[in-house]
């Protein structure tokens, strides 16, 4: 039965946990290069060397003893995004969008002081959050403001547009959209929603919700398919791009779309998740075995391996 099983998936061309560990991540992403996508500070200064938008960064908090100048770093930003500079999954993340004084509201209205932003700051430092548990820094840096395109498929939050690319070759994506359970966060195992995307077009095609295929958002009730993602040859390019930029050759790159500045880069991931193969209804396993199996000499440019990823997975 088993077997079975594993045969109709194979067949499928699903890509699962081992194999990805084993025949692409260990393959293709050099451990030593790992710092330069699991620390967004590092992320962040690469992009910029290339050319490539992040969200603006305030202040990097390295230690405790610059925590007592954080009321004077936050005095003129509005609205701003505290993270940790080695965090997943969405932890450690507060998002707030609105400020008196010395009160602050994040983006899901949750009242929260000074006093809490300082001690979670220290959390932060701490290293609880961080994807060794490691000591870590933590970063202040802009709210980004989404896109209109996908508010009707949002509940708050900012949605995010998930590319992974394999030897330079965008081969699946995905938008993430944030639900009433994810509190803004766009991450799937927060609750969030993601909806596979068409190469060619950028069009939505279906969604995963919770380990199940779901055609509307839980929240708004409106559907999920048929949306095209604005900027999209422009995402690619990011995409590309980001890997060509780190070397590593099987990432998943996450960009947000600011109403004002258009794709933005939010982080990279060395070990991105394989559940935008369901949101896909698609395997992953055969697009890479595609994408191996291309003539020699066709992926010279990124041009062309966009092209070639658009007319053929
Ligand atoms: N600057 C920001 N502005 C608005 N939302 C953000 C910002 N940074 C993160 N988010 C939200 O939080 C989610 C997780 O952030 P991300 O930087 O990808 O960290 P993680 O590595 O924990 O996934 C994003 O998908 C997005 O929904
Ligand atoms: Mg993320």
């Amino acid at each position: 039965m088993i077997g079975q099983a594993f045969q109709q998936l194979k067949e499928a061309g699903v890509l699962g946990i081992n194999n990805r560990n084993a025949e692409y991540i260990m393959r293709y992403n050099p451990r030593s290069l790992y710092p330069l996508v699991d620390n967004k500070v590092l992320t962040k200064r690469l992009a910029k060397q290339y050319g490539i938008p992040t969200p603006v960064l305030f202040h990097v908090i390295e230690n405790y003893g610059s925590m007592k100048n954080l009321k004077t770093m936050l005095e003129d930003i509005k609205e701003f995004v505290v993270k940790p500079a080695s965090g997943s999954g969405g932890s450690g993340i507060i998002l707030i969008a609105e400020r008196t004084r010395n009160v602050f509201l994040t983006q899901s209205k949750k009242v929260v002081t000074l006093e809490y932003l300082s001690y979670h700051i220290s959390d932060i430092l701490s290293g609880i959050f961080s994807l060794q548990g490691h000591e870590d820094h933590a970063i202040i840096e802009s709210l980004i403001h989404p896109d209109q395109v996908f508010s009707a498929v949002t509940y708050q939050g900012v949605p995010d547009v998930r590319i992974i690319v394999y030897r330079g070759v965008p081969v699946m994506a995905m938008v993430r959209l944030p639900t009433k359970d994810s509190d803004g966060k766009a991450n799937l195992h927060r609750g969030a929603i993601g909806a596979g995307i068409e190469l060619g077009t950028g069009q939505t095609i279906t969604a995963v919700h919770k380990s199940k295929i779901v055609t509307h958002h839980p929240d708004t009730g409106n559907p999920v398919s048929g949306l095209q993602v604005p900027h999209w040859d422009t995402m690619l390019s990011i995409a590309t791009l980001a890997t060509d930029m780190t070397g590593l050759g099987y990432i998943g790159v996450d960009i947000v779309i600011d109403r004002d500045r258009g794709p933005v880069l939010l982080e990279l991931n060395a070990r991105p998740g394989l559940a935008i193969q369901m949101a896909n209804k698609s395997g992953l396993l055969k697009r890479l075995e595609d994408v191996d199996a291309a003539p020699d000499g066709i992926f010279t440019t990124p041009e062309k391996r966009i092209a070639w990823a658009k007319e053929n997975l």
